[in-house]
C-alpha cells in the first residue's frame, strides 16, 4: 500500500488520506444542500442532505481514521475494497434517491443497487476490523 511522508510525522497510508479528503468533500456538497434546504425552505432533499453527511462525511471519515490508526487495516485488500464500493455507491445512491424524491421513481432499481453496494463498502470495512484488528498487546499486569 502506498505511503505518503510528512515531516516529523508518522507515514500516513495512502487510502487513509484518500477517505479523509472525500469525506470533506461529501460535506461541501451536504452543507452545501442543508443551506439550500435551509434558505428555500424546501426540506425535500433532506435525506439526500442527511445520508451525503453521514454516509459521505462521518462514515468515510471514520474510515479514513481508522486506516491511519491500524496500518494493518489499510495494507488489507479489503480497505480498497471498501473504498471503491463506498466512492462508487454513494454518489449514485444520492442521485439516484434525489431524482426519487423530485419524482422520477423509475430510477429505484439503480436506488437498491447502489444501497447493497453501500451496505458491502461496510461489510468490507467490518470483515476487515474483524481480521486484521490488532493492537500493541497490553503491558502484563505488576
Ligand atoms: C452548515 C451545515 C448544515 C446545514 C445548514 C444543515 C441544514 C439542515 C436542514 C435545513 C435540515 C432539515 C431540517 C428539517 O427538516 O426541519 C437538516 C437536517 C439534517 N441534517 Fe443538516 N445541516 C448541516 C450540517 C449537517 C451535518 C454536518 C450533518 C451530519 C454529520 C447533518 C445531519 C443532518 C440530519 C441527520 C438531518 C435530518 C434530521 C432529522 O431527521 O430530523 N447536517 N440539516
Ligand atoms: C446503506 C446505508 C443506509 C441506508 C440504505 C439507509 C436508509 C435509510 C432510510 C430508507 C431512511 C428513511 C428516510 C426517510 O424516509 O426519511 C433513513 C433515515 C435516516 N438514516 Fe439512514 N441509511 C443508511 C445509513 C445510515 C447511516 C450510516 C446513518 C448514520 C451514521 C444513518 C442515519 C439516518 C438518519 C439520521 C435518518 C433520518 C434522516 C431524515 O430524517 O431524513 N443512515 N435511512
Amino acid at each position: 500500500m502506498n505511503t505518503i511522508s510528512l515531516a516529523g510525522s508518522e507515514r500516513v497510508p495512502a487510502i487513509a488520506r484518500r477517505c479523509l479528503q472525500l469525506a470533506l468533500v461529501y460535506l461541501i456538497v451536504g452543507i452545501a444542500i442543508g443551506i439550500g434546504m435551509g434558505a428555500t425552505q424546501d426540506f425535500t432533499l433532506r435525506p439526500v442532505h442527511a445520508h451525503i453527511n453521514l454516509l459521505g462525511w462521518t462514515t468515510l471519515a471514520l474510515a479514513g481514521l481508522t486506516y491511519g490508526v491500524f496500518p494493518a487495516l489499510a495494507a488489507s485488500r479489503l480497505a480498497a475494497v471498501q473504498f471503491w464500493l463506498h466512492n462508487l455507491s454513494l454518489p449514485v445512491m444520492m442521485g439516484s434517491l434525489a431524482m426519487l424524491l423530485l419524482g422520477k421513481p423509475q430510477v429505484a432499481p439503480a436506488l437498491v443497487a447502489s444501497e447493497f453496494g453501500m451496505a458491502g463498502a461496510i461489510v468490507a470495512l467490518t470483515v476487515n476490523a474483524f481480521i486484521n484488528l490488532r493492537g500493541p498487546r497490553a503491558p502484563a499486569a505488576a
